[in-house]
């Protein structure tokens, strides 16, 4: 007789707690994945810009004259001042503090009489570049200069995604929102990556979008591929025409290690979720939601603010619980409900997203 496995636990509370893990973490594995940077939509003309922040690095993705798309780390080379803020466009990257530009492609042009400066090393002088990937239009930035690329992290997404939506070539962001959340960034993915707490929790979401009951969550690489059939269309809380395309009638979502997701719902409607942490106990949600020019934008508008209202807020609600049960001395991490036949009442995609967390602390 085979001795009987025991069940797993879910991760030590000190994980979501201690500075000194989340300090790791940024060095390491928020530093060493794809993350979530903007879309390509915010970058139409040469010399567009935007910033953003990964790991607690200031960064910013900008697109040259012959068209390309890169990223910087948005510090000068001189000393240290940061050099762009926010979005715009410029013909040179310029620092404010004491005039040094940069071309778009990174290389310093000039500066207020560094040529007087014996030995003076115009051409070694360069911003420092990142990793950017653009991935159906979604641009995404990676610290790491030798990580693999998104296509090996995440198997075959870009193309369920493009299925999924039909002119996701022409997005753009219709609205955007966000949510603080008061609990480290791990107690929201894992909030996000099961839908066991669904049906008790997200009344709107599992009578009027999805079909709860037949919700699953498998593994794709370092992605978590969410399916589930639709509610009757009579229930939907908007409306949508299924027989427009192959998908108009499906939902689903792909979550991408460490803090991005897609999420398609009925009528080809991409949303997405990216978390920013703050610090070891706080983070920022943010949901886009996206529309070609044609797209019905108020109804798009409409479903974010339902989605904010409804889905959103009562996650708020238990992901801010369960850090405060998570500093608590009553509490020993409990077994996690991982059923062999999978199904919505599982919580399969924990146990691989804290297998995850557990080897970029400890490996
Ligand atoms: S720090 Fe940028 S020009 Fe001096
Ligand atoms: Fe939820």
């Amino acid at each position: 007789m085979s001795e009987p496995t025991l069940p797993i636990k879910s991760l030590d509370a000190r994980y979501y707690t201690d500075p000194a893990i989340y300090k790791a973490e940024q060095l390491g594995v928020l530093a060493r994945t794809w993350q979530f940077a903007g879309h390509v939509s915010q970058l139409k003309q040469p010399g567009d810009y935007f910033c953003f922040d990964i790991a607690g690095e200031s960064l910013f993705c900008i697109k040259t004259q012959a068209g390309d798309i890169k990223g910087y780390f948005n510090v000068c080379q001189h000393r240290a001042h940061q050099l762009l803020k926010g979005s715009g466009n410029t013909t040179l990257v310029v620092c404010p503090y004491h005039a040094w530009s940069y071309e778009l492609t990174g290389e310093l042009r000039s500066g207020p009489n560094i040529k007087s400066v014996p030995g003076f090393d115009k051409e070694s002088i360069c911003l420092n570049e990142i990793r950017v990937e653009n991935f159906c239009g979604f641009l995404f930035a990676n610290l790491d200069p030798l990580a693999k690329p998104m296509s090996e992290w995440y198997p075959n997404v870009a193309e369920e995604l493009s299925a999924f939506v039909p002119d996701i070539d022409r997005l753009e962001a219709v609205e955007w929102v966000t949510a603080e959340e008061k609990c480290n960034w791990k107690v929201s993915v894992e909030n996000y990556s099961e839908c066991y707490h669904c049906q008790l929790n997200h009344p709107t979401f599992a009578n009027g979008i999805v079909k709860a009951s037949t919700y699953d969550i498998q593994p794709q690489g370092y992605c978590l591929r969410h399916t589930t059939e639709c509610q009757n269309l009579d229930k939907m809380s908007y409306p949508i025409d299924v027989n427009a395309n192959e998908f108009a009638g499906h939902y689903s979502s792909w979550f991408l290690w460490p803090m991005t997701s897609f999420q398609v719902y009925p009528g080809n409607v991409l949303n997405t979720y990216h978390w920013r942490p703050v610090d070891h106990e706080n983070v920022v949600i943010h949901r886009g939601w996206f529309g070609t020019e044609e797209a019905d934008k108020s109804m798009l508008r409409q479903l974010a603010v339902q989605d904010r209202e409804t889905t959103v807020e009562e996650d708020v609600h238990l992901v801010e619980s369960v850090q405060r049960g998570l500093n608590s001395r009553g509490y020993t991490p409990g077994p996690l409900v991982l059923d062999p036949n999978h199904g919505v009442k599982s919580e399969h995609s924990i146990a691989a997203l804290q297998r995850w967390m557990r080897e970029a602390v400890d490996e």
